[in-house]
């Protein structure tokens, strides 16, 4: 059967663009940047971009390019043919199906509740809230934590969940051109102009405080925008690291200290997260092009949307508006990102004429963004299933969904018991580092730097400076290593010796991760099938 292609050059970048424009711009990304400092958070920020966000666009744009030459669609048949059919590289490209999928079950549920938000704010159901307290007994009892008199159980919840999914599901049933595309056609501009419209009416809020002028928008755009170089250096940290001997542990947590390594992790842990990079998304989406279309201006491209969308428009809304309104103490003591978003913003939202349309707007804003995101992380199993057991695209469509709509079950009760962060450290933030840097390896180094780089220039619409070689042969890779090392000396051993876990969630945690490796073997198993299949002479295709 021929394979599925983009319409053209925009569709492919619309697509790709609606992948990383999702809830990571607008929730997680002022969420961050609050969270570790503001101006301190946006130089490693932007340090992580080019050094990391950008190669690794460019490499799965390459490698998703070169691998659908060959007929595939996913990480393993693409890591197999890249790295000369070594038989056991296509086993890390397990990674690239299975990290979609657990970042498709926990986001697809938190996308449900903004379709929920929506309808809330035409009616204004959350009126009723005042403050921040009361935002939260809003929020923990539609998701079943709690009851009170807002929500007495899940139903809401699942009512929207199960709308939600459906409709994720659908568009993929669809297909890439009639299906995704043309979804992210509509939904982007849409998304865009909604986005505009919300920090065009934030950023003329001004001080709305007269007796607080100093509470302004500008002082929440002075908060992201002014670099502040002295908390990327803590002196009293390298002095202790210069006096401990030889390499210990506590030498390195020194060393980290010092360099403030964990703004630096959640920095490049943000732009993987937001350009959708290291978890193979892009390689899927990349392999429906043709053998000559541009991948280097068309990567550049949709990175860029993304940047502008998060940045621009991501850092102009909450934060101002958050920092107008209750000031920088308050906003500072926000802790969890869906605190700026689904506490902070309808608050705010609630205190303007036409409270209800711009509630909506919101809420409906995220809730687009997040379907062209969830879309893309749907698609790695689909095409999986579609190139390397040859189901039908309906088919393949089902079985993804029967057995995500079983895994979200463990997010939405589990919720309570952190089974979603499980999820999200083992799949939104270790996966990406884990996938990024082995892909980064087999194409600067297994593919080979002069290969990998004329393979990228093919059909090319720009020449990409040269010291991008050189970025991407070692910059990147050494890059990543540090971040590998350092997420697996100060979050790996805590983690997997469930130090930080209160005993009533042990169980649950446990659980969480037992399915996950479940999750893994089977996918695994299924890629050694897959290749059986193709050795056999009845299986060959
Ligand atoms: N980039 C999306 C966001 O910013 O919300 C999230 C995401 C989508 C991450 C697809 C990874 C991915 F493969």
């Amino acid at each position: 059967m021929a394979r599925e292609r983009w319409s053209g050059k925009l569709g492919v970048i619309l697509a790709v663009a609606g992948s990383a424009i999702g809830l990571g711009n607008f929730l997680r990304f002022p969420g961050q940047a609050v969270q570790n400092g503001g101006g301190a958070f946006m130089i490693p920020y932007f340090v992580a971009l080019l050094l990391l966000g950008l190669p690794l666009m460019w490499i799965e744009w390459t490698i998703g390019r070169f691998g659908g030459g060959f007929g595939h669609s996913t990480a393993p048949g693409m890591f197999h043919t890249l790295a000369n059919k070594n038989r056991f590289v296509k086993y890390f490209g397990v990674i690239g199906i299975f990290g979609p999928i657990v970042i498709f079950v926990y986001y697809t549920y938190i996308e449900s509740w903004l379709l929920g938000y929506s309808v809330f704010a035409l009616r204004g159901l959350y009126n009723r809230c005042h403050d921040h307290a009361s935002m939260t007994a809003f929020l923990d009892a539609y998701r079943g934590l709690t009851r009170n008199e807002y929500f007495s159980g899940l139903a809401t919840a699942y009512a929207f969940f199960l709308i939600t999914f459906a409709v994720n599901l659908g568009i993929v049933a669809f297909g890439i051109r009639r299906g995704i595309e043309r979804v992210c056609r509509y939904a982007l501009p849409v998304l865009f102009v909604m986005a505009v419209v919300l920090m065009v009416r934030v950023l003329t809020l001004g001080s709305p405080d007269p007796a607080h002028p100093e509470n302004n928008v500008f002082s929440g755009l002075g908060f992201l925008w002014n670099p502040d170089w002295s908390k990327l250096w803590n002196g009293a940290a390298w002095e202790r690291f210069l006096r401990e001997p030889g390499l210990s542990p506590v030498r390195l947590a020194h060393l980290g200290a010092a360099l403030n390594g964990r703004v630096w992790l959640a920095a490049a842990g943000q732009i993987f997260f937001t350009l959708s990079v290291g978890i193979g998304v892009i390689l899927t989406y990349a392999s429906y092009l043709s053998p000559r279309d541009d991948v280097a201006l068309s990567g550049l491209t949709a990175a860029s949307a993304n940047e502008v969308a998060e940045v621009i428009l991501g850092g102009s809304i909450v934060i101002p508006a958050a920092f107008a309104f209750f000031g920088p103490v308050a906003v500072l003591q926000s802790g969890s990102i869906f605190d700026l978003g689904f506490k902070t913003m309808p608050l705010v939202l609630q205190k303007l004429a036409f409270a209800p349309l711009f509630g909506f707007f919101w809420f409906a804003l995220l809730f687009l963004a997040g379907i062209t995101s969830s879309i893309s992380l749907a698609q790695p199993a689909v095409a999986f299933l579609e190139d390397e057991f040859n189901l039908a695209r309906k088919e393949a469509a089902l079985v993804f969904g029967m057995v995500t709509f079983l895994l979200c079950h463990l997010v939405i009760f589990g919720l309570g018991a952190g089974v979603l962060d499980e999820f999200d450290f083992w799949g939104g933030t270790f996966g990406l580092v884990l996938f990024g840097t082995v892909e980064t390896i087999l194409f600067g180094w297994v593919f080979g730097m002069d290969r990998a780089w004329s393979e990228l220039h093919i059909g090319s619409d720009i020449t990409i400076p040269r010291f991008y070689r050189w970025i991407i042969r070692y910059v990147t890779p050494v890059f990543l290593l540090v971040i590998l090392t350092a997420y697996l000396i100060q979050d790996g051993l805590p983690l997997l010796t469930l130090r930080n876990v209160p005993p009533e969630r042990t169980l649950p945690i446990l659980m969480t991760r037992i399915v996950l490796v479940l999750l893994f073997a089977l996918l695994a198993l299924l890629v050694w099938l897959a290749w059986r299949r193709k050795a056999s002479p009845q299986g060959a295709v």
